[in-house]
């Protein structure tokens, strides 16, 4: 088995898409330099041509990458807090440094900090959402930037952010500020 095994098997078998399976490779440390030895050694074409797909995307968002260790740097888990009050208090103070180095990255680190990829699996979630049925009154707990209840907004009667970080509900206020029918508050998170 290759290292990393368990992520790439997922994505060779198409469980998994690139930005997941780069992400979930990358915030433990692989280096990219690795992901080419790997296509180097992949054992046929098609799982060769799948990872030099990878290599490509770590490629194109060099800048994201460098987010992601950023995001690493300033602390981007935690765990070991004694009670759930310490957890919470962790969890907001998390989400606070995260959401000012890449709002986009701190509420899906497969986009890599990319608006586009952000949108695209915004739209995925939205376009689930909608087939269900379930558009009428929303509650969004944990809701981040309010990415979702953006593109929920034109369509939703009603949508209430909620979120333990005050710089996640700052900014979602910002990106949300022209719709009348989302409110977006700090949650004390249990
Ligand atoms: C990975 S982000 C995802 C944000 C959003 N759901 C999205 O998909 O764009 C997780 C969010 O949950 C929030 N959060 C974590 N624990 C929470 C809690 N106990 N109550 C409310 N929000 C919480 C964080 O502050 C963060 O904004």
């Amino acid at each position: 088995m290759m290292a990393d095994g368990p992520v790439l098997e997922a994505y060779l078998s198409g469980a998994i898409s690139a930005p997941v399976a780069l992400m979930r490779l990358l915030l433990p440390g692989t280096p990219p330099a690795a992901l080419e030895r790997q296509a180097a050694a992949a054992p046929d074409a098609a799982a060769g041509e799948r990872l030099r797909r990878l290599l490509d995307l770590a490629r194109q968002h060099r800048d994201g990458l460098g987010l992601l260790e950023r995001m690493v740097q300033a602390g981007a888990a935690h765990g070991d807090e004694a009670n759930p009050a310490a957890a919470i208090a962790a969890s907001r103070a998390m989400f606070d440094r995260l959401v000012a180095i890449s709002p986009e990255a701190s509420v899906a680190a497969y986009t890599l900090g990319d608006a586009g990829l952000l949108r695209a699996a915004t739209d995925e979630l939205v376009g689930w959402l909608e087939r269900q049925d379930l558009l009428s009154g929303l509650l969004d707990l944990g809701c981040g930037i309010g990415r979702l209840a953006a593109a929920l907004a034109p369509q939703a009667a009603k949508v209430t952010g909620l979120d333990v970080s005050p710089g996640m509900i700052a900014a979602a206020r910002q990106r949300c500020g022209g719709y009348g029918n989302l409110r977006f508050a700090v949650s004390s998170g249990s």
